[in-house]
């Protein structure tokens, strides 16, 4: 049997492939950014054909860095950022619209519209998820509505919807001359199109949205054998290698953090922040403000659960410091900038760039710096910056608590902005609990991997895979309970300022 593992790793801001040994451990791996399309305030757009030749070119460029040949890997995974949406004809392959990106917020009155008619108990009870702008199902709609002779086209089975772990696949396995149309139970659980139940399409949830049954992926499990095809001989690997597990990103790192008991989870830093807690085969309702997921679904057995808690923007507010108020950069600026101040000099940083997430799922709010003295300093916007991350992740860990009735008694983290020392030395003292990186922070690319492996016999069961897993850093909390009290107070009063900013 071939000695690795690949994983395409389909992200907000790039792609990349990664290649693992039977350790879990790092082989080779390759990355490219995409560009950002923004034309308009609220909008957030990818180019589909960009990502899809970007993710071919990551594909083999990782393998040549690896000294690798195609035969070399026993299995591919895909993971993805998730909700994005991607609507293509199948005749040719060409996308009729760009991905909307699930940072977007055109649909925002196509979710309150929802609301507003009576379908939000529907949504919440049968897809696990309130109507928001975030998730795929009215992105479809939007494209259907506004897209010249899409809705048609639909109708007539030539136009197929995606994330774009399916617009991948499609392609990979052969595009406009027979690629396999599918994606798996995780991403499918974030279209508010999806019965968490039955872990099908709904036709009452479709009727709703006026979607057509006939252009969405089937659904499978995370990983399997056979579901997912190969890789084409004539696309980027020329080989036929089998692609066997693909899952949402922030699933997939909830599995390459090894979080298979109800119970465990993992808050992951990247654009966004996520955090996942194992529920097990149990589907729990949240009455917190969390979402109720799919985690991943192993072959033949049950779908496991999760409570999910979506922060829109955390480590895009450390973009947004760098490229547009370019008081810092690079990203690593933002930790050097914030460590000239001992504190926040009282001011609070609330990046609702996208209406506000977990818990408050109000798309109505937008971002508001508070607190302003003239004694403040950009070090004071670097630190509130970083405490913003941290206090959303607070509020969610908050919610989580109350609807799970559990206590954490550690974070598990991962992601990039896990690199960045005093984010994470705040992280912990915002929640007095502590916070635990594990030596393999590539979890995202990882899960998939794992996925791929375990659906081929790579891997022989979830126990391997947790024995791969050990801590490389840990942070202590530090703040007194009474300045960790009135930090807090403060971040919750700032939230209070920024609600009702969109009428
Ligand atoms: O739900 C959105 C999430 O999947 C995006 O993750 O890491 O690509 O920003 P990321």
């Amino acid at each position: 049997m071939p000695d690795f593992v690949g994983a395409v790793d389909q992200g907000t801001t790039s792609s990349r492939f990664m290649i693992f040994d039977h350790d879990g451990g790092e082989v080779a791996r390759y990355q490219l950014e995409h560009h950002q399309l923004l034309p308009r305030a609220g909008w957030v757009e990818h180019d589909p054909v960009e990502i899809w030749e970007r993710t071919n070119s990551v594909m083999q460029n990782a393998l040549r860095a690896g000294g690798l040949s195609p035969s070399d890997l026993a299995a591919i995974g895909i993971t993805n950022q998730r909700e994005t949406t991607v609507i293509w004809d199948p005749r040719d392959g060409r996308p009729y619209y760009n991905a909307i990106v699930w940072q977007d917020t055109r649909t925002d009155t196509i979710a309150s519209a929802l609301e507003r008619d009576g379908h939000g108990e529907t949504i919440r009870r049968k897809a696990g998820l309130p109507p928001a702008t975030y998730f795929s199902g009215g992105k479809i709609k939007w494209i259907l509505e506004n897209v010249d002779g899409v809705r048609e086209a639909a109708e007539a089975g030539h136009a197929l919807f995606g994330n774009t772990d399916a617009w991948v696949l499609w392609n990979l396995t052969g595009g406009p001359s027979g690629g396999i149309h599918a994606t798996d139970v995780t991403n499918a659980s974030r279209t508010m199109l999806m019965n968490l139940e039955t872990l099908d399409w709904d036709d009452e949830l479709l009727d709703i949205f006026g979607i057509p049954r006939a252009m969405l992926p089937v659904i499978n499990p995370s990983s399997h054998p056979e579901a997912y095809g190969q890789a084409r001989t004539s696309r980027p690997l020329r080989t036929a290698t089998p692609i066997t597990g693909v899952l949402g990103d922030q699933q997939a790192a909830t599995v390459g953090q090894v979080c298979f008991a109800p119970g465990e989870a993992k808050n992951t830093y990247g654009t966004g922040n996520f955090l996942l807690l194992n529920t097990g085969s149990e589907l729990v309702r949240s009455t917190s403000g969390l979402l109720t997921t799919v985690a991943y679904q192993f072959g033949d057995s049950p779908a496991v659960y999760a409570l999910e808690g979506s922060m829109a923007v955390t480590g895009s507010a450390v973009q947004w410091l760098r490229d547009q108020m370019k008081v810092i950069d690079d990203a690593p600026g933002s930790e050097r900038l914030a460590l000239t101040v001992e504190d926040n000099g009282g001011i609070y940083f609330v990046p609702a760039f996208s209406g506000l997430f977990a818990p408050y799922w109000r798309s109505d709010a937008r971002g508001a710096i508070v607190g302003l003295t003239r004694y403040n300093t950009n070090g004071h916007l670097a630190r509130a910056t970083l405490e913003a991350i941290c206090y959303q992740s607070r509020d969610v860990v908050e919610a989580m608590e109350r609807d799970a009735g559990i206590h954490l008694d550690v974070l598990r983290v991962d992601g990039g902005v896990t690199d960045n020392e005093l984010c994470m030395q705040i992280q912990a003292d915002v929640l007095g609990v502590p916070v635990s990186r594990p030596v393999i922070a590539e979890t995202t690319a990882l899960g998939a991997a794992y996925a791929a492996g375990l659906a081929t016999g790579f891997w022989r069961d979830t126990d391997e895979l947790r024995s791969h897993w050990s801590e490389s850093r840990r942070w202590e909390p530090q703040w007194s309970e009474e300045r960790r009290a009135e930090g807090y107070a403060g971040w919750k009063k700032a939230v209070e300022r920024t609600l009702n900013w969109v009428p």
